[in-house]
């Protein structure tokens, strides 16, 4: 099994900074791709990924990024059961790095007890011992979990891509171009050291478009676990039908929009960012546009997500915060348990 030798488990820093080698560790072991083909040979009603936190965004990414080109549905599940309409023509992708998560092994019993085919990925724990050997993706073990996104995500997409039938994206070339990313980030017109300072002692309010808004939403999980702060995302254009009045209140909260400008936004998204942009504006609400150049849409999750991971982390340095530290998840889990 490939490892992660060269990365400090105990520093989050690095683990963000090491994105592009974890992507480029391509979890997809040959005996998956196997029994992918043999499942996909008997035919796939739908894909349900169930997952939860740093386990389950992979498969939001993931999600989003096939909407236009996926025929089957792919749901992302985050409940200890599943949907009703997930029967035995669909297949069950359960992802959780302990393997000890309890909304994901109840998940993944439900999907046994229906007759879904069903998948894993994780280190170990209770659900490797649930999951069918053949069909386990082995994790390497000592991560955070939601640092090990892009290792997840390494094994979830081309699963995905042969499930739906689609051509394997190269992952190899979408790691050196994040790579490259750094250190400048690629014209980005703020550095990660500037937006943390700028969103100090603020409630930063993340929002994407399409494929950025499961980018948008991790940016605020990664605020809230690695920063231990509030942290809110939207997505366009629901905002203009419900937010956008919220807007009112923005003089009284310390409210700190971040806009997630696509390289593929058509002239009505890119007048919707900046219609919303100009009624923020005209309420005291000044949001800061991303904008970044990348070559293709993964490469634009990916790397919104590193650079917003990265933000994260320098943010828990100025707060003076643990970004490793998951104390109250830790609490509520053992909780959960007793
Ligand atoms: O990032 C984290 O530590 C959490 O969000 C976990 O991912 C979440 O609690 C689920 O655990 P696991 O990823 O082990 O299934």
């Amino acid at each position: 099994m490939k490892t992660l030798d060269s990365i400090d488990k105990t520093s989050m820093r690095d683990m963000t900074a090491k994105f592009p080698s974890m992507l480029r560790l391509d979890v997809f072991p040959e005996s998956i791709r196997y029994e992918a083909e043999k499942v996909k040979l008997k035919g796939v009603g739908g894909i349900c990924i169930t997952g939860m936190g740093g386990s389950g965004i992979a498969g939001e990414i993931c999600k989003a990024l096939m909407a236009d080109v996926s025929e089957i549905p792919i749901v992302s599940n985050r409940e200890y059961s599943l949907p009703r309409h997930v029967t035995k023509e669909w297949v069950v992708i359960a992802v959780s790095y302990s393997g000890e998560t309890e909304e994901t092994l109840s998940a993944f019993d439900v999907a046994r007890h229906r007759g879904c085919r069903t998948f894993a990925l994780t280190t170990g724990g209770r659900l490797a011992v649930k999951a069918d050997v053949k069909k386990t993706t082995t994790l390497p073990a000592g991560l955070q979990p939601r640092a090990a996104l892009p290792v997840i995500f390494s094994g979830l997409l081309p699963l995905l891509e042969l499930l739906i039938g689609t051509e394997r994206s190269d992952l190899i070339s979408i790691a050196d171009a994040l790579e490259r990313l750094q250190p400048d980030w690629n014209g980005a017109s703020l550095m990660p050291e500037e937006l943390a300072a700028e969103l100090q002692n603020k409630i930063p309010w993340f929002i994407g478009w399409k494929h950025l808004v499961p980018v948008a939403y991790r940016a605020k999980c990664q605020f809230n676990e690695n920063s231990k702060i509030f942290a809110s995302s939207s997505e366009i254009p629901e905002i203009y039908h419900n937010e956008i009045e919220g807007t009112l209140s923005c003089r009284n909260h310390p409210v700190s929009p971040v806009f997630l400008r696509s390289r593929e936004e058509d002239e009505k998204t890119r007048n919707g960012f900046e219609s919303a942009a100009a009624i923020f504006e005209e309420n005291g609400c000044h949001p800061e546009h991303l904008n970044f150049r990348f070559d293709s849409r993964i490469e634009e999750a990916l790397g919104f997500t590193m650079y917003l991971d990265r933000v994260s982390v320098m943010l828990a340095e100025i707060l003076g915060v643990d970004p490793l530290s998951v104390e109250r998840i830790a609490q509520l889990k053992r909780r959960l348990r007793d």
